[in-house]
């Protein structure tokens, strides 16, 4: 898919890897809808953004992506708006292992109804012209996280989503791709929440432990997911791609061996 004039929306996208995502695709030509919880954060970023790129290509909508009527409205607002939908991002998320239900709904629940979303608009099924979602999970969705086991399970639940509705995608020629993004440590407001028992709860005391794996595995700046991410759009031979994202290795691919079951009706 060409980037160029197309119509983006990316949920948790006033700060941090989100706003990366909205800069990379304003770059390439895009329209862009941040949608964020954080109305001073979103107001600011669209600020800056509309400094640096026609200010009519972005727009914020403050929404909770919990809250099922703001997340549908949302969707709606942005082809209001833009009049087409063509990319989805779901990428809001928390690290909250203390209120670890709230990042079940954020992390899992939320991606999954922005996945639904995004094909109800999208799907060629649907009357729509097709387009591309991508989730973002973490490194921590393809390996055990010790002190962060909701977060680890929330980033596994979006591998396996995404995995299964892109194959289901593909056999009912949904005309829309759906990949996973899995990042290691990226430098955003999110790896202040280690050091916050509100967050951290009962691992709280191992915070450090975190930390030495941050300098171990080292942290990423969040214009190289966007590169990432952009690669996913262009390239429309990707579909239920697991692309994980490190300071070590830079951009590439989980290996699966052959996915059973799979037929393409035509
Ligand atoms: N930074 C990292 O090291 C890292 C690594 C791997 C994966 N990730 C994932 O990348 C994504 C983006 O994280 P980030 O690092 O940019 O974090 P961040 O905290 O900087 O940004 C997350 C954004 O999501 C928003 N958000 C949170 N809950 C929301 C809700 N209920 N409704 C609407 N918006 C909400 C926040 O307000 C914030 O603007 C997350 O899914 C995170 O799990 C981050």
């Amino acid at each position: 898919m060409h980037v160029n004039g197309k119509v983006a929306l990316v949920t948790g996208g006033a700060q941090g890897i989100g706003r990366a995502f909205a800069q990379a695709l304003l770059g390439k030509g895009a329209k862009v809808a941040l949608l964020d919880r954080n109305s001073e954060a979103g107001q600011e970023s669209k600020a800056a953004l509309a400094e640096q790129f026609e200010a009519q290509r972005t727009v914020f909508i403050q929404c909770d992506v919990t809250d099922q009527e703001q997340l549908k409205g949302a969707f709606k607002k942005v082809i209001e708006h833009f009049g087409r939908l063509d990319i989805v991002v779901n990428n809001a998320g928390v690290n909250n292992e203390k209120d670890w239900e709230s990042t079940i709904q954020i992390n899992l629940t939320s991606v999954i109804r922005g996945t639904y979303l995004g094909l109800e608009y999208m799907g060629k099924g649907n009357g729509g012209d097709g387009g591309v979602i991508i989730n973002i999970s973490s490194l921590a969705g393809l390996m055990p996280a010790a002190f962060q086991p909701v977060y680890c399970a929330t980033k596994h639940g979006v591998i396996g989503f995404t995995r299964s509705i892109a194959l289901a995608a593909n056999m009912e020629n949904y005309g829309v791709r759906l990949n996973t993004i899995c990042p290691g440590f990226v430098n955003t407001p999110i790896l202040q929440s280690i050091d916050k028992e509100e967050n951290m709860g009962q691992y709280y005391s191992y915070k450090d432990e975190i930390k030495n794996m941050m300098q171990f595995y080292g942290v990423m700046d969040p214009s190289i997911i966007a590169e990432g991410l952009i690669t996913i759009i262009e390239d429309d031979t990707l579909n239920g791609e697991v692309m994980k994202i490190t300071a070590s290795q830079g951009i590439h691919f989980q290996q699966y061996s052959q996915t059973p079951f799979t037929s393409t009706k035509r």
